[in-house]
């Protein structure tokens, strides 16, 4: 039976996420181009788990995944009561307030802003005293202003892309994202010969990656 269960979000992060466990001692048993959400580690000390970005936190708090890798703007969404031991600098994005042109706001008009984060979005407007109108989408948000659903998004930004692309432009940074390694509190006092080993793997590789940045 594998020791450490390890929540891997599928997407943007899963490739640089399981290279960083390969150079770190932890491979997948076989390649996950299949429809399979739970591979084998080689060694035979780990399973992977491909799930959703949003749902890392659930299961890690759960216990059901021992940790976990997941962007800080997932993070700054989740209520999860979690353990932070890592930044593993991969990535690396921001969460901007965009636009196709400056938008008036006088503080008293209702600002309609589209978004998959509408924590962070709440949070932000909040302390500028901005009233919000927050549509929530769960993917295309770059639409929204474009076809008059919203006037402005918040979004996450890592190539800027897909703003371009879609004739928007930054207004406000909010804040910055990267990966985070996230770990279960009991799993990291019951496991802790396991965790700390993949913690101080991690630690090691993650800084050699950010040293060749
Ligand atoms: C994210 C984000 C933007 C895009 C930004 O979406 O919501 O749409 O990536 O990346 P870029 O600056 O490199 O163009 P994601 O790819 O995660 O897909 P989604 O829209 O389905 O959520």
């Amino acid at each position: 039976m594998p020791e450490l269960t390890i929540a891997i979000p599928r997407g943007r992060l899963q490739n640089a996420a399981l290279e960083l466990f390969a150079k770190a001692g932890m491979c997948l048993a076989e390649t996950n181009d299949s429809r399979r959400l739970a591979i084998e580690d080689k060694s035979g000390q780990g399973r992977f788990i491909f799930v959703k970005p949003a749902d890392v936190p659930v299961y890690v708090e759960h216990g059901v995944a021992d940790c976990g890798v997941v962007g800080r703007d997932v993070l700054l969404e989740s209520e999860a009561d979690l353990l932070q031991p890592l930044s593993l600098g991969i990535g690396r994005c921001r969460i901007v307030v965009a636009a196709p042109s400056e938008i008036r706001r006088n503080g008293y008009g209702i600002l309609r802003v589209a978004t998959k984060y509408p924590h962070i979005a709440n949070r932000h407007f909040g302390k500028q005293g901005q009233p919000v109108e927050i549509i929530r989408l769960s993917g295309s948000v770059e639409l929204a202003p474009v076809l008059g659903l919203a006037d402005c998004i918040v979004d996450l930004v890592e190539t800027g892309q897909t703003l371009r692309d879609n004739g928007l432009r930054i207004l406000e940074v909010i804040t910055e994202s990267s990966g985070r390694l996230i770990a279960n509190r009991a799993s990291y006092q019951l496991k802790a010969q396991a965790m700390g080993g993949l913690i101080s793997s991690l630690k090691a590789t993650a800084r050699e990656g950010m040293k060749n940045d």
